[in-house]
């Protein structure tokens, strides 16, 4: 099992979970492409092994195609898509009835219509290349049932939806589609997400696993790498849940 050379295209990687699957992958020889709103200098310099990095708004379908354009400029081909970009540590919570509507679409805009457009961009270039792997990130929220965060929540259950159906109409190309559901980790969008209400949330959180520990970014690129690696080449279409045994799928 080995990412070792596989062109990795990573969204969200600025910063939190995005930029350990950089640092991560790249330690272990794998070609980064990082792409966020914000500056991804972190990202590139962690992955070291020739990565670049782009500006990505992945709401928009041309942003995505030029993200696609430097990796296959740079790289001659792309194998692996991770989906992580997202509105969460910046998202605000409260009862389903009191989310601002302006806030309920930004989070569709990023988190759904935003997979949904990487994928479009990413998918001919994987043809070309004879097959890939697409991961994207879920969460616990969604297999769990979050409240309180409705449109976050939703949001999340849209993309193992996502998942489920382009995994079917890709499967004929060889390329692999998957989504991770990950607990809450210590990031910094985590600290920004629950605010002054951080201990107590992860208290709640821990005391729901069976693993009684808060979980770690380091704990997720394993995941991460294998649904990249060859290792999985015959699982699609799947949520793998990195939970502490929260959910049982
Ligand atoms: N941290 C957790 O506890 C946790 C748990 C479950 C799932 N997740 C998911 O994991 C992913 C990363 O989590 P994180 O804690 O690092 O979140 P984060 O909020 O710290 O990072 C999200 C990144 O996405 C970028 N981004 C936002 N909008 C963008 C856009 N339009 N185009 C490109 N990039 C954009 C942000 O700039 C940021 O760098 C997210 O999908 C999140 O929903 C996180």
């Amino acid at each position: 099992m080995t990412v070792a050379d596989k062109v990795v295209l990573i969204t969200g990687a600025a910063r939190g979970l995005g930029l350990e699957y950089a640092r991560f992958l790249g330690q272990a020889g794998a070609r980064v492409v990082a792409g966020d709103v914000a500056d991804c200098a972190d990202a590139v310099q962690a992955a070291g092994n020739d990565a670049v990095g782009i500006r990505l708004d992945v709401t928009d379908i041309a942003s995505a195609d030029s993200m696609v354009e430097l990796a296959m400029e740079r790289f001659g081909r792309i194998d692996a898509l991770i989906n992580n970009a997202a509105l969460y540590g910046s998202l605000r919570g409260g009862r389903f009835n009191q989310i601002a509507e302006a806030d309920w679409d930004a989070t569709m805009a990023v988190n759904v219509k935003g997979i949904w457009n990487c994928c479009k961009a990413v998918v001919p270039a994987m043809r070309q290349s004879g097959g890939g792997s697409i991961i994207n990130i879920a969460s616990l929220a969604a297999t769990y049932g979050m409240p309180f965060a409705l449109h976050y929540t939703t949001s999340k259950a849209a993309v193992i939806g996502l998942t489920r159906g382009l995994a079917r109409e890709l499967g004929r190309d060889n390329i692999r589609v998957n989504a991770v559901a990950p607990s809450a980790v210590m990031t910094e969008g985590t600290a920004e997400f629950f605010g002054d209400r951080l201990d107590r949330g992860l208290e709640v959180i821990r005391a729901g696993q069976t693993i009684q520990r808060t979980l770690e970014p380091s704990d997720l690129t394993g995941t991460i790498a294998w649904l990249i690696s060859d290792g999985s080449s015959f699982v699609t279409g799947q949520t793998v849940a990195v939970d502490g045994g929260t959910v049982l799928l």
